[in-house]
């Protein structure tokens, strides 16, 4: 389906145009007027629209008369739109045939749906899926030589993308995007020659290693530990621009969206295309036994004579909702269920996919072992909605999947920067039925489950009878319940998840956390930070660490100055063991001075991952921070002695969103301390 084009004509009549052009490109225009039934003008129009939208070129013809020089060829992206165009007339004839023969006979009638929809998934869901791995005698040669190429350390979302493109899940790709092929999937969720793809797989690097090489060399993608898994020759070498590419693929260049942020501050300037040639999966550690590639999973389907497999995707513990979904889908496609969860990367903020994995271990008891199969996959999710459920659609359809859940807000990334959705509720269902066919699987879809209570049984929110109790516990509200240690009913999930849950997300107030604090030399942070450390250690239960300014530079960064990538770098260390400390359960009270906003940020972002950070601005003024100047840097800093020395001849950038801000004019130390003890009990982090 072409993307919404006000000017192009509805689908009947854009149908007989490209028919007509397919059939006789060079006629002249007057010819394909008559042919059409329309008048010269209402031709024009349509050929405009259909050429802006990409499915008809301009090609000249060698005629003397100059009002015949033009023919109007179909692109490839115009030969699809047919092609679709067809298979839905086809389909839609059918239903009306189907529907008169019952009429007038009172039963269905015998004949087979037209072919281009059942048959070839039937077909391509029991062969094989090309993958991009060459022989195991070639992959050792090709090891030894590519040792001496440039090469590519890839990033955890690389690493995941490019294990898709080796084992078939990413058909029909061969490579990481060239540049014609990634304008056109921006654009128009489609690749050059007109092939449905709605994501953009890109290898973006640094501009440094960017400059060391050039189309027609090849280089080799090394996993985190340096294995080589593949080679890329690349053909395209360009710097993206971020702002369209999130604009259009995700809907909004907002930072507020997961994939946005990605694209802004972790992505690499500078993207790679080209064919891959890959020479080994990545290696997984955990739950090997329940991984399967595109194939292995086809042998599967084909060894236990499956013929109709419906597929789940999920990044969210299971719970009774989604279990009655599953149980209703596979009924409703009269098809075998693979539960097919993303293990690869999800939503910042998601439980774990180890816990996941333990928690769908204990809900797998619960189905029918002989009609239901799950799978792990290893997907890094963008969280694009529509385009996302579209791309998991092509995704199972290669995994040999013959239908496919989506329910409501498919891939949904949460709220933008304004609180409103990123895209509604069923914009996903929406535009993968505009696709289905090409897809080449059907969408089972739903509304959301609700529990109703006078029933005791979930139902989809448009089928619940009228006047009865709907109870429902939002992934938020779940997630407060957790940290609360609040109870979790009976009917919302399974004992065995809860229960799971509760071992991984203790109640706030026994999780770990770190406190900032942030502000000028000498503005009493280290001795606040002192104050809090005895405080909490005092009331016992978890274990503190205090990371002072001066500690650190002495014990963690003694070489490193005061040049900003110096700080940069004393910080993110700071962030990276409180980061630790967090995620093991303690309490990480760090104090230096963190003169910059971004790298502050990072931090954030770090510890965040694992439980809550808390910012606490020391806002003493340079005035009284010069006047008390305890170590006397401040006198040595104004006779230059000190170079770049923050609030003098290097900045501070205050802090706009901290959590707590305190000031230690004319208050005493243990009234500060206070103040952050209550904030962290307002939190919920200490108990009160
Ligand atoms: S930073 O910017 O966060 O990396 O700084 P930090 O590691 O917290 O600094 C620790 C102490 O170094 C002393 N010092 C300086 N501070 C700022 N600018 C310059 N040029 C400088 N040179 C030395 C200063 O006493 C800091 O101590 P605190 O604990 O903040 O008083």
């Amino acid at each position: 389906m072409i993307e919404p084009q006000t000017d192009l004509p509805d689908e009947e009549h854009l149908f007989r145009l490209l028919r007509q052009l397919d059939a006789a490109p060079e006629a002249s225009q007057r010819a394909t007027a008559e042919a059409l039934g329309i008048s010269l003008g209402g031709l024009n129009a349509q050929l405009r629209a259909a050429t802006r939208a990409g499915l008809v070129r301009i090609a000249e013809k060698n005629s003397t008369d100059r009002r015949q020089r033009a023919a109007y060829l179909l692109t490839p992206r115009g030969a699809a739109e047919k092609a679709r165009l067809v298979t839905r007339f086809l389909a839609r004839k059918f239903d009306e045939y189907n529907a008169l023969h019952a009429e007038l006979t009172g039963m269905p009638s015998r004949l087979s749906p037209p072919g281009n929809r059942t048959l070839p998934i039937m077909q391509s869901h029991l062969a094989p899926v090309p993958e991009l791995y060459v022989s195991y005698d070639s992959a050792q040669k090709l090891k030894l030589e590519a040792a001496d190429l440039p090469s590519w350390d890839l990033t955890p979302r690389q690493t995941c993308d490019l294990e898709l493109l080796m084992n078939g899940g990413f058909a029909p790709l061969k490579g990481f995007l060239g540049r014609e092929d990634y304008e056109s999937v921006v654009e128009t969720m489609r690749l050059a020659d007109g092939t449905l793809w709605p994501m953009p797989i890109t290898l973006d690097v640094s501009q440094a290693f960017a400059d060391s090489v050039e189309p027609g060399q090849d280089i080799a993608l090394r996993d985190a530990e340096g294995v080589i898994l593949a080679i890329l020759s690349i053909s395209d070498k360009w710097s993206p621009d971020k702002p369209r590419e999130a604009a259009k693929v995700f809907g909004a260049d907002d930072l507020a969206h997961p994939a946005v942020n990605y694209l802004h501050h972790v992505a690499g300037p500078v993207y790679l295309g080209g064919a891959i040639t890959g020479i080994q999966p990545p290696v997984h550690y955990d739950f090997r036994a329940r991984r399967d590639t595109p194939n292995e999973l086809r042998a599967y389907f084909r060894k236990l004579g499956w013929r109709r497999v419906v597929a789940f995707q999920t990044r969210n513990p299971l719970h009774r909702a989604h279990q009655e979904l599953t149980f209703r889908a596979a009924r409703e496609a009269q098809a075998n269920l693979l539960i097919h969860p993303v293990v690869g990367m999800t939503k910042p903020g998601d439980v774990d996919h180890f816990t996941r994995v333990r928690c769908y271990e204990a809900v797998l008891d619960k189905y029918p072992a002989a009609t239901t199969h799950m799978s792990l996959l290893n997907l890094a999710m963008r969280m694009a909605g529509p385009r996302e459920a579209v791309w998991h659609g092509i995704i199972r359809r290669n995994h040999g999947c013959t239908h496919f859940i989506v329910g409501r807000d498919h891939a949904g990334p949460g709220k933008n920067s304004q609180g409103k959705d990123f895209y509604g509720p069923y914009d996903a269902q929406e535009l993968f039925k505009q696709h289905e066919a090409e897809i080449g699987l059907e969408m089972v879809d739903f509304k959301h489950m609700v529990y109703v209570q006078e029933k005791a049984q979930y139902y989809p929110a448009n089928e619940v009878p009228e006047g009865d109790t709907i109870l429902d516990i939002s992934g938020t509200e779940l997630r407060r319940r957790l940290r609360e240690g609040l109870e979790i009913p009976e009917w919302f999930s399974f004992p065995e998840v809860v229960q799971e849950l509760r071992r991984t997300s203790p109640p706030r107030s026994k999780q770990g956390f770190t406190v900032f604090f942030t502000g000028l030399s000498g503005s009493g942070k280290s001795t606040i930070a002192n104050a809090i450390m005895v405080k909490l250690m005092e009331m016992g239960g978890r274990p503190v660490t205090l990371l002072d300014g001066d500690v650190v530079r002495k014990h963690l960064s003694s070489e490193l100055g005061f040049s900003k990538e110096h700080r940069d770098i004393n910080i993110r260390r700071i962030g990276y063991v409180a980061s630790e400390i967090t995620k093991n359960g303690g309490i990480a009270i760090c104090a230096p001075i963190a003169p910059y906003m971004a790298t502050r940020r990072a931090v954030r972002e770090m510890v965040e991952a694992y439980g809550a950070f808390v910012e606490v601005h020391v806002a003493t003024s340079i005035e009284e921070c010069e006047r008390r100047d305890r170590k006397g840097l401040y006198k040595l800093a104004r006779e230059g002695k000190i170079k770049e020395f923050t609030g003098i001849s290097d900045p501070y950038e205050a802090p706009t969103a901290a959590e707590l801000v305190v000031d230690t004019e004319g208050t005493e130390v243990d009234y500060c301390a206070q103040q952050v003890l209550l904030k962290l009990e307002q939190m919920g982090l200490v108990a009160g």
